[in-house]
């Protein structure tokens, strides 16, 4: 067990060796324990968490102030536009201010070519730990409540399983990259066989992807690229099928949905799932574009573990909380 979490930001998915990330699930299960008997465990009482979104969410926001309030702690929810920050408030202001204020600063911000930046330099002004609550580049505490709930299912020893993260069409938006490029980082690291899909016009950053071809040569794990979803999901052990945006190929929202619109067969059904290992599970950190991404009879079935997966950031986040913040 690593201790030594303390006062660190966790902004990148390799910010925490996969020792530290070892103890950040030991005390998310202890954590989650204590909460389905109910003993109060009051590790961050009196401890204040700054939630500062630039962007919409549901899972987020919720189960980070749960989290600390179940944590003996409040978090304090701020919209961006509500602040002084479009009026001229610098990261070095929002880091050294806030930093003063809070014990905690965790932050939502996935503009492309600019949240990650806006996190790091708050951190570097902050005297208090800052927490990726999403940024372009990653999503680390989706990525911390995926792996939980994979080890849930498949058992801790993950080596030899593979997980297909592939691209699916969506008509909403263009999702940011930061899920993928979480999965593809962290799972080698935990002996995970990674299938990454996606159409030639929706790759990942160059830089990640070198990353995660790293991990999985020094956790000796497959890596492979593919651009046919049916064939990726052959034999898998987990599906995690979500869209994004084909953000390196394109900024423009129209024609970066041109791009999109062409692929409206990369679709998550049963008969997708048929090519996969019998006991496969289907993952997304939500909000799915239902019957366009994936079909209900998926998103709703036996196979389906986003219920769960979206309660697991409760624990992840709490554990990560709570060695860093206490
Ligand atoms: N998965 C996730 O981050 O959900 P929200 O966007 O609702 O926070």
């Amino acid at each position: 067990m690593q201790t030594s979490l303390r006062g660190r930001d966790f902004i990148s998915d390799l910010d925490f060796s996969k020792e530290e990330i070892d103890t950040v699930l030991d005390v998310a299960w202890d954590l989650k324990m204590k909460r389905a008997l109910g003993i109060p465990h009051p590790i961050l009482r009196d401890k204040v968490l700054a939630m500062i979104f630039f962007f919409s969410s549901t899972r987020t926001r919720g189960s980070f102030e749960a989290g600390m309030a179940q944590l003996g702690g409040h978090a304090a929810f701020i919209e961006s536009r509500t602040t002084q920050i479009s009026h001229g408030d610098t990261e070095r202001e929002m880091g050294e201010i806030y930093g003063r204020y809070f014990d905690g600063i965790a932050i939502r911000h996935v503009d492309f070519g600019i949240g990650n930046r806006y996190l790091n330099y708050v951190a570097e002004a902050s005297r208090a730990p800052v927490l990726n609550m999403q940024c372009e580049i990653y999503h680390p505490h989706q990525c911390l409540a995926d792996l939980m709930t994979i080890m849930e299912k498949k058992g801790r020893d993950l080596r030899g399983k593979k997980i297909v993260v592939s691209w699916a069409y969506a008509s909403s938006y263009l999702k940011p990259i930061s899920v993928p490029q979480s999965l593809i980082l962290q799972m080698p690291r935990f002996g995970m066989d990674v299938v990454l899909a996606h159409p030639p016009e929706f790759p990942l950053m160059p830089e990640i992807m070198d990353q995660a071809r790293e991990m999985a040569r020094k956790y000796h794990t497959g890596f492979e690229v593919m651009d046919d979803m049916q064939a990726a999901c052959e034999d898998a052990d987990v599906i995690y099928a979500k869209s994004w945006g084909p953000l390196l190929t394109t900024q423009d929202p129209e024609e970066g949905k041109r791009l999109q619109d062409q692929y409206k067969n990369w679709y998550v059904d049963e008969a997708l799932l048929a090519k996969a290992k019998d006991d496969v599970i289907y993952m997304h950190p939500l909000p799915a574009d239902r019957d366009i991404e994936v079909a209900s009879a998926v998103l709703d079935g036996p196979n389906s573990v986003v219920f769960d997966e979206a309660e697991n950031r409760l624990h992840a986040q709490k554990a990560v909380m709570a060695l860093t913040m206490s």
